[in-house]
């Protein structure tokens, strides 16, 4: 079926996406910078994590819920996911928007991390914390490199954290030993880092233990805020999108997988009652 001919022109939420619970990171920020909008959540929590797969999985997977949250109204959808914005973006942006419609945009998270390490490293030495996959598809190296030719990176694939955090057990004792090896194995790849970027929506949730594991002069760059920012200059530099984005202070949040696991553990994670609905992707 063409997708494109059941597309809305109607103004409708922001879409924010990501495999599971780590997107609820970007979403809390940008709520705090974009509080009139009206937003719908994307988990894909039934076939989480994306971190540990191919290219084309994450591309497939990815494209599947940008095409659903553009059929709830979407005109501007946020990756919310590094793995997704690392693996999927660029093929969305230049093969789907095109033929979807053209007027719809997709905006991912690493750029506006990138723009903002460059102030925050003395040494010109970085760390990169993140899954498997953005690690492998290289994507922060090669964006580092197109602003900042000073700037070394070191990167660190942490292939558990997500996991844990999606089973709520980033509290735990097993958490800390793998917060601890991962961070050791960062420094021992390069000990001149200054700072180290948080390169997975998820790990703001693990932020305790990596700031208790981590020696207190390193800076952590988290992305939420830098995200919000950057997607506030965006909306006032476009106008032609603002203007399809609805203003009700709404937000509706949807799972692909158990509506009372991701309810209890959203309400966990950002401290407020959260009721979420499901979905189906397909
Ligand atoms: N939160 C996601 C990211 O930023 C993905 C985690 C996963 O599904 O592996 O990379």
């Amino acid at each position: 079926m063409d997708k494109t001919t059941l597309l809305t022109k109607k103004p409708g939420p922001i879409g924010v996406f990501d495999s599971g619970y780590g997107g609820l990171t970007i979403l809390e920020k940008i709520r705090e910078e974009l509080p009139e909008y009206d937003y719908i959540y994307l988990g894909d929590n039934a076939r989480t994590p994306y971190g540990t797969r191919s290219f084309d999985v994450v591309y497939k997977y990815t494209l599947e819920c940008v095409q659903k949250l553009f059929g709830m109204g979407c005109h501007l959808v946020i990756l919310a996911c590094n793995t997704a914005s690392a693996k999927a973006l660029r093929s969305i942006q230049q093969i789907d928007l095109p033929r979807l419609d053209p007027e719809r945009r997709v905006l991912g998270v690493i750029r506006p991390t990138v723009e903002a390490v460059g102030e925050l490293t003395t040494s010109r030495h970085i760390g990169l914390l993140a899954t498997s996959g953005t690690v492998q598809s290289n994507s922060y190296p090669l964006e580092i490199a197109k602003l900042y030719k000073d700037i070394t990176v070191a990167s660190e694939a942490c292939p558990l954290w997500v996991p844990l955090i999606e089973n709520n057990e980033h509290n735990s004792d097993g958490a800390d030993y793998f917060v601890r090896k991962n961070l050791e194995n960062l420094l021992k790849a390069d000990n001149q880092i200054d700072a180290i970027m948080l390169g997975c929506t998820h790990y703001p949730l693990l932020i305790s233990k990596i700031e208790q594991y981590l020696p207190k002069d390193i800076k952590i760059v988290s992305q939420g805020k830098l995200v919000a920012a950057s997607l506030s200059d965006y909306l006032k530099r476009h106008p032609e999108i603002e203007k399809k984005c609805t203003k009700g202070s709404d937000i509706r949040y949807f799972t692909t997988e158990s509506v009372e696991k991701f309810s209890t553990s959203a309400s966990i994670f950002l401290n407020e009652n959260i009721k979420a609905e499901h979905i189906d992707i397909e």
